[in-house]
């Protein structure tokens, strides 16, 4: 019974992402290290296309099982078939069937062998068709998100826009890199003649959009030579904009893409910028420390703290601080697909709580004439305009300013925002605030 390495690891990281809330961004990464590079493409083809169209697999599983309760591994099996028989194209059906049935006796499912076999030949043989109550449900399953969300985005895009940024949340995005400090001038030139297509992002300065793959460019990222980072993302840290001397602290740094890319701007000048980072849990702290080594980011200074409490640091003395907050990541889907099945409506004022605690407590930090950057890679607005407003509301001392980027980010409430299904980047929200340098209490 020979299977498909590339199957058996899309099988075990769809397992552990179901049965754990894992995500596929940390787990494909390490199985894909034991990987050869054919079945490398084909398990992460696999693990993220199944992810992208679990909803749909489902509804198309419960009417060929004519609604049979099923043990979750052999929903994943079927899964991972039915997504080879649509999507797979170079996959002969005999191979995606077969192979699925071995999986099926490799999980210890072997009494599911017959029943798994037949479903898939099923489909292969008829032309299923699924029913809809409605254009919401037809959206939801279509595009495979809870229905709860598109009902939840449709009241605030409309439903055209939502069915938009639903499917765009499906398309797989051309990685965005940028330079680091251990690139060199001809790093784009090399990567150019070995045949990729790098396209320079319109969203953000110095970001790459990189069309084709190799081993050299693998190689790049793993020695920190450029940096996978959205573009959307990079923006954040455009804004941050330092300037020559000021002093700056990430808040919610881990894994340390918007510090390294602060800490790589080129800010003009003799006088050095204090950078600092911190993170709460110590896994991300050393996986921020790695990362900043990995990217030759050596100046920038790494704490742990809980940014909830108060912060290890004196009041007023950073010039700009950032909060990037942690958040329900609904920007992110696009990267990250397994978040649409974790959320729940019930989240969102409780990342609101969060997020505005973490603003007060960094808010202390700034020196008066100073910025408050606070981020999130979210679509909603609780975690957005509303947490922009309420502190805002309670905290008189600062005043919102006008982000400094193309008008195009900026909102009519002069906040920041970059959406999937406009700018092809994630999702962020960005407000900037000043602190007062002249502020008499009330
Ligand atoms: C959106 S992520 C930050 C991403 C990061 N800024 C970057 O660009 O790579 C939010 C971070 O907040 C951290 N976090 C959550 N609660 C925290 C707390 N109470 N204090 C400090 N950090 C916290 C999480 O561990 C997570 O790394």
């Amino acid at each position: 019974m020979k299977i498909s390495p590339a199957r058996i690891a899309a099988f075990e990281i769809l397992t552990k992402i179901e049965r754990d809330k894992a995500f596929s961004s940390a787990l494909l990464p390490v199985a894909e290290e034991n990987l050869e590079a054919k079945d490398r493409a084909l398990c992460h083809a696999l693990t993220l296309g199944v992810l992208r169209r679990q909803l749909y697999l489902d509804r198309l599983i419960e009417k060929l099982s004519n609604g049979k309760k099923l043990d979750s591994a052999v929903k994943i099996i079927l899964r991972i078939g039915l997504y080879q028989l649509i999507c797979l194209d170079k996959v002969p059906a005999h191979a995606a069937i077969n192979d699925s049935v071995n999986l099926a006796v490799r999980a210890k499912k072997t009494s599911a062998k017959g029943f798994v076999n037949a479903v898939l030949r099923r489909f292969a043989r008829e032309n299923t068709e699924l029913d809809y109550a409605d254009e919401i449900e037809r959206i939801s399953v279509e595009t495979s998100h809870p229905r709860w969300l598109i009902e939840r985005w449709t009241r605030q895009f409309g439903f055209e826009e939502t069915a938009k940024l639903a499917s765009v949340n499906n398309e797989t995005p051309p990685p965005v890199f940028r330079l680091t400090a251990k690139s060199d001038e001809n790093t784009l030139t090399i990567l150019s003649k070995l045949g990729l297509e790098i396209v320079e992002s319109d969203v953000a300065l110095n970001a790459w959009k990189v069309f084709g793959s190799n081993e050299v460019l693998r190689l790049y990222a793993a020695e920190g030579k450029i940096y996978f980072q959205d573009a959307a993302s990079q923006l954040v840290a455009q804004i941050v904009g330092l300037k020559k001397g000021e002093s700056f602290l990430d808040v919610c740094a881990a894994p340390g893409s918007k510090a390294t890319c602060v800490a790589r701007q080129k800010v003009k000048g003799k006088r050095q910028n204090l950078i600092v980072a911190g993170d709460f849990y110590e896994h991300r702290v050393k996986t921020l420390q790695a990362n900043c080594r990995r990217q030759g980011a050596h100046t920038i200074e790494i704490v742990r703290y809980d940014a909830e409490k108060d912060l290890p640091f004196a009041d007023e003395s950073f010039d700009v601080v950032l909060v990037d907050a942690p958040c329900s990541g609904t920007g992110t889907i696009r990267h990250n697909p397994e978040i649409r099945y974790f959320l729940r409506a019930e989240d969102f004022p409780v990342l609101a709580e969060k997020q505005l605690l973490i603003l007060q407590s960094s808010s202390k930090l700034v020196k008066r004439g100073g910025r408050l950057v606070y981020s999130t890679c979210s679509l909603e607005p609780e975690e957005n305009e509303a947490v922009a407003e309420k502190f805002l509301t309670e905290n008189p001392q600062f005043e919102k300013i006008t982000p400094e980027i193309s008008g195009r980010f900026v909102t009519a409430e002069n906040y920041a925002r970059t959406l999937p299904q406009r700018d092809e980047t994630d999702g962020f929200f960005v407000a900037v605030f000043e602190k007062r340098r002249v502020f008499d209490k009330v």
